[in-house]
């Protein structure tokens, strides 16, 4: 089936022509974090309008890139939560347009769905397999028996992964997104220079919390003003090794646990070089076989949604005009 997969959750306008839910003929992603970089994190109505200004223009680029026109367009998958209530309504809106226009056929898709499926469209993983989903609003562990089966094995309590980066990036004086400016500052630096907590490790379940390391972080620097500045590398470095520490080993704690010795890691903050690092020693050394997708499938992109809107149009499940944005939805 050759489907239009439309993405707006958050901060990025995506659009993708996707076949048969695995070969990608075009992804365009319109991002607006220059935008949201001047107030320090994602401004709700301005993500909504510019979403609505580039909605049309990243759907033509993507038909265009794709060399097909919206009448060869067989469906319709578009993000329908979790993210921002009023971002969500501009892909849905836009999508609903086509689809009630053009007679196509439409489905509504979880983001975090996606972010589990991308790997996909690189490479086939056999069912069932562990996956550690780590994104801006989520840091969660599934058990993965089938697409659309999902077992939630443990969660954050409190703030998710991408959250963390970018709350401690801001404490630090970094812009935001802050993720990928510690990532590069830690490439520079001694992971073991400062010994930050590693919270709930040995707590004996599979969630996570990153508040306290981040209150960490903040003590720290309150002490050693000079952290931030000559030894902002150090300071990057220990905060994202903590990180990385507490996700390989809770996610191998799952896999011991379970037995299934096949991972997939997914969403923002799996573009960390860090934690690709951690996973891959960590599999390597236990004969897990891992996979990440590139880091363009693991930042918001639209191509992903395509992933499990072709497995649902394809299973006779349609969703209808009454399609809603679910700005909270657990997998
Ligand atoms: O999946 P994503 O693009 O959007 C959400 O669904 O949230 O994830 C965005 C998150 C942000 O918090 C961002 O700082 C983080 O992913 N991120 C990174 C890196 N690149 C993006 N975190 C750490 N290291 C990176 N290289
Ligand atoms: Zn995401």
């Amino acid at each position: 089936m050759l489907l239009l997969a439309l993405e707006s959750s958050c901060d990025e306008t995506a659009a993708a022509v996707v076949r048969d839910g695995r070969t990608v003929l075009s992804s365009i992603v319109a991002s607006q974090i220059d935008i949201h970089a001047e107030y320090g994190g994602v401004v709700p109505e301005i993500a909504s309008r510019q979403h609505l200004e580039a909605v049309s223009l990243v759907v033509e680029q993507a038909l265009q890139e794709a060399g097909v026109a919206i009448t060869d367009i067989e469906g319709i998958a578009v993000t329908q939560g979790p993210g921002l209530a009023g971002a969500l309504l501009v892909g849905i809106s836009a999508a609903k347009g086509l689809s009630l226009g053009r007679r196509i056929p439409l489905v509504g898709v979880n983001h975090i769905e996606g972010h589990l499926l991308a790997v996909f469209l690189e490479r086939p993983v056999e069912f069932p397999f562990i996956a550690l989903a780590v994104s801006g609003g989520h840091s969660h562990l599934y058990r993965v028996d089938g697409i659309g089966r999902y077992k939630t094995l443990g969660q954050t309590v409190d703030d998710a992964a991408g959250e963390a980066f970018d709350k401690v990036a801001k404490l630090i004086g970094l812009p935001y997104p802050g993720g990928v400016a510690i990532d590069r500052l830690a490439a520079g630096g001694d992971p073991r220079a400062i010994k930050f907590p590693r919270p709930l490790l040995h707590d004996g379940t599979f969630n996570f919390s990153f508040s306290g390391l981040k209150t960490a972080v903040l003590t720290h620097v309150g002490k050693h003003p000079e952290a931030k500045e000559q030894g902002i590398n150090d300071l990057a470095a220990s905060f994202q090794a903590a990180v990385c520490e507490v996700l390989t080993k809770k996610t191998a704690a799952a896999i011991a646990e379970t037995g299934i010795k096949r991972l997939v890691v997914a969403g923002g903050v799996a573009c960390n070089s860090g934690l690709r690092r951690s996973m891959a020693e960590y599999a390597e050394a236990n004969g897990v076989e891992l996979s990440i997708p590139s880091p363009k499938l693991c930042a918001d992109n639209a191509a992903m949604i395509a992933v499990p809107g072709d497995f649902y149009l394809g299973a006779g499940y349609q969703s209808g005009f009454d399609l809603d944005a679910l700005p909270v939805w657990p997998l």
